[in-house]
């Protein structure tokens, strides 16, 4: 088959994948289930005047909510894009188109990005591209995707697990780091070092910080498994072999709560998206309070996307901004950002994990006294 129908191919059974096996079954957990807040019986706040927007990249948005990269690069790909793109305009989150990679070797394929733009003019959207791709010729790589869909931002996904293990992945990172440096330095739009489901520890937020990135997208284990989706894949395309191999890293990965905390720690000055298992407004509320600035979500979106229903995707996030406003009602916090100045109590194997890197769980117990 060739490269550009491969590519294709791919983006299909990644989509139809997700959907009919149980990609997220409980090899890893989010680390979410340690964290709990400290409920205030007397917190001084009336529901209404919850607020839940933020400041994004200097934008307002209604929601601390994107939608995460997903897809493009088929035409199913492209009815899903734009589905979520209408949602993301109507709701004013953000949203991240899938790896781009497909319409740069194919450009009849743009559409099945582009569409997003076109779904959503006002929204802020964010272009992909896999740090395999920018090696070679990273600046215009980097603004050929930007421009493909009028993007405000770029999120570069860092994924060397995936490639190790897919089918006919690109295990190449030499020279990863230095690429980014030279789009950082080139690009108009702000650039996201995002992972897929790994986590990013706080040692490569630092080098991430360091080549001039904006914001992290933390992109923890506990939530889509990679390892899990590329091994099915592979054992389906008949490497029996290979999907051996995968098997043993179905619980690799720093768990999202914890990739959260270590890049808040590290570099609380970039703009922190917490991607990964994100399943609820109270695993939202966390992560917030945790030092993220907004959830990215992607697993539970894309089933009611695929079958075009709009109002379900709709549904299900408004369902996620009053769970989240709930948890600021009952912890008294009247915007976003007041709850990372909340109470939480961080127990089990997240709690030992971060005093093993030397942090205190304890300092987030106290925040308030
Ligand atoms: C079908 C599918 C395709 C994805 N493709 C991309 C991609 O092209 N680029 C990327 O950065 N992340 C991609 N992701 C990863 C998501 O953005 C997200 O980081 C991950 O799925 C974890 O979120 P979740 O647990 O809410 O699914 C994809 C996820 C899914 C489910």
């Amino acid at each position: 088959m060739a490269r550009e129908n491969m590519t294709s191919r791919r983006k299909f059974d990644h989509i139809i994948l997700t959907l009919t096996e149980n990609v997220e079954k409980s090899d890893m957990t989010t680390g979410l289930e340690d964290i709990e807040f400290v409920h205030n019986a007397l917190p001084e706040v009336d529901f209404e005047e919850t607020d839940v927007s933020i400041r994004f990249f200097g934008k307002r948005l209604s929601a601390p909510i994107v939608i995460a990269s997903m897809t493009g690069g088929h035409p199913e790909a492209a009815r899903i894009n734009a589905l979520l793109a209408r949602v993301a305009e109507e709701l004013n989150i953000a949203m991240g188109v899938g790896s781009q990679r497909a319409a740069l070797e194919d450009p009849s394929l743009v559409y099945t990005y582009r569409v997003a733009r076109d779904n959503a003019p006002n929204a802020f959207l964010i272009a992909n591209i896999g740090a395999a791709e920018i090696i070679e010729r990273p600046v215009e790589v980097a603004e050929r995707v930007v421009e493909m869909i009028e993007a405000d931002a770029l999120a570069i996904h860092l994924n060397p697990l995936q490639e190790a293990l897919q089918y006919e992945g690109k295990a190449r990172f030499r020279g990863v780091l230095r690429a980014i440096t030279r789009i950082c330095e080139n690009l108009d739009v702000p650039v996201i070092a995002k992972e897929v489901g790994f986590g990013i520890a706080r040692e490569q937020a630092k080098l991430l910080k360091d080549a001039g990135v904006k914001g992290i997208d933390v992109g923890g284990a506990g939530g889509t498994n990679w390892a899990r989706l590329e091994t099915i894949r592979v054992r389906l395309l008949g490497d029996l072999e290979r999907a051996n191999i995968g098997k043993v890293f179905w619980k690799w990965g720093i768990p999202t709560a914890i990739s959260t905390i270590e890049v808040a720690m590290e570099a609380s000055d970039l703009t922190i998206i917490a991607t990964g298992g994100v399943r609820t407004g109270l695993d939202a509320a966390k992560l917030l309070s945790l030092g993220a600035d907004a959830v990215g979500i992607a697993y539970p979106l894309l089933k009611h996307a695929y079958e075009g229903n709009h109002d379900e995707v709709v549904r299900y996030l408004r369902r996620i901004m009053t769970e989240i406003r709930i948890v600021m009602f009952v912890t008294g916090s009247k915007k976003i950002e007041d709850l990372r100045r909340k109470n939480l109590i961080i127990t089990g194997k997240t709690a030992e994990w971060l005093r093993l890197r030397g942090y205190d769980p304890g300092i987030f117990a106290r925040r308030e006294s």
